[in-house]
């Protein structure tokens, strides 16, 4: 492959690449390499004299706005992976699960292609926490109704856990699941004749939206976090 195509595989851009190899830092098979395309094999590389690392996995959290579409791609409108820089548009990074295009909150974006996987999966059955603001009162029947499982035209959701936080002509609750159907949130709370006016997600398993983080801000879990969600979802100590 070319240099600075295993320079970009690493994790620099091209402009990075080109200037580490104009000022001479790289090294190809010991000898210093001003042309970067020249052919190489990943392996012979030297940066300031070590083997390139090939980049480490990339895991962030992205408050996402409303508007914008939880996908890689879309022809009209941005997407989760339009809002980050170009370093990791590069990488294949892509959403875990989905949020509607009106859905706020916490978006999880990784390369891990096995733990994106298994955060969907409803056998870990990692759990998500939303704040929903509804039409109407919420009561104690709603609290019932939520945990019992309510059942939709095309399927039974799993008990969920609802909190109200305040009722009213509008009512403020908290709802837990372990599931993430299409519309799921939604399509609960119409059941029980309080159709949805706002919806926040607020945590997956181990890892809670940063309140610092504005609408369409991000930042890389920390190792911590990581290690939560792997431990979670078996795919090691975590360590
Ligand atoms: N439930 C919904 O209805 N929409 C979402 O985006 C997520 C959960």
């Amino acid at each position: 492959m070319r240099l600075d195509k295993a320079l970009t595989l690493a994790g620099y851009t091209r402009t990075e690449a080109k200037a580490m190899i104009a000022r001479g830092r790289v090294r190809v098979t010991g000898a210093a390499v001003r042309d970067a395309g020249m052919a190489v094999r990943p392996e012979d590389v030297l940066l300031d004299g070590a083997p390139l690392q090939a980049e480490r996995e990339v895991y962030l959290m992205l408050n996402k706005p409303a508007g914008v579409v939880t996908a890689t791609e879309d022809a009209r409108l941005p997407t989760v992976v339009s809002l980050l820089p170009e370093k990791y548009r590069r990488r294949k990074i892509g959403p875990v699960g989905r949020l509607d295009r009106d859905v706020t909150g916490l978006v999880l974006l990784t390369t891990d292609g096995q733990l994106a996987h298994r955060l969907i999966s409803p056998r870990w059955k990692a759990e998500k926490l939303y704040r929903a603001r509804c039409e109407g009162a919420l009561g104690e029947a709603d609290v019932r109704a939520f945990a019992g499982g309510i059942e939709l035209a095309d399927f039974t959701a799993r008990p969920a856990q609802l909190r109200v936080l305040s009722s009213g002509e509008f009512s403020l609750a908290e709802v837990t699941l372990t599931e993430g159907k299409f519309h799921q949130v939604k399509r609960m709370f119409a059941a029980v004749g309080h159709p949805l006016v706002a919806l926040e997600r607020l945590r997956i398993g181990c890892v809670t939206l940063d309140e610092r983080l504005a609408p369409g801000e991000y930042r890389s879990l920390t190792a911590e976090e990581v290690a939560g969600l792997r431990r979670m979802t078996e795919l090691d100590g975590g360590e």
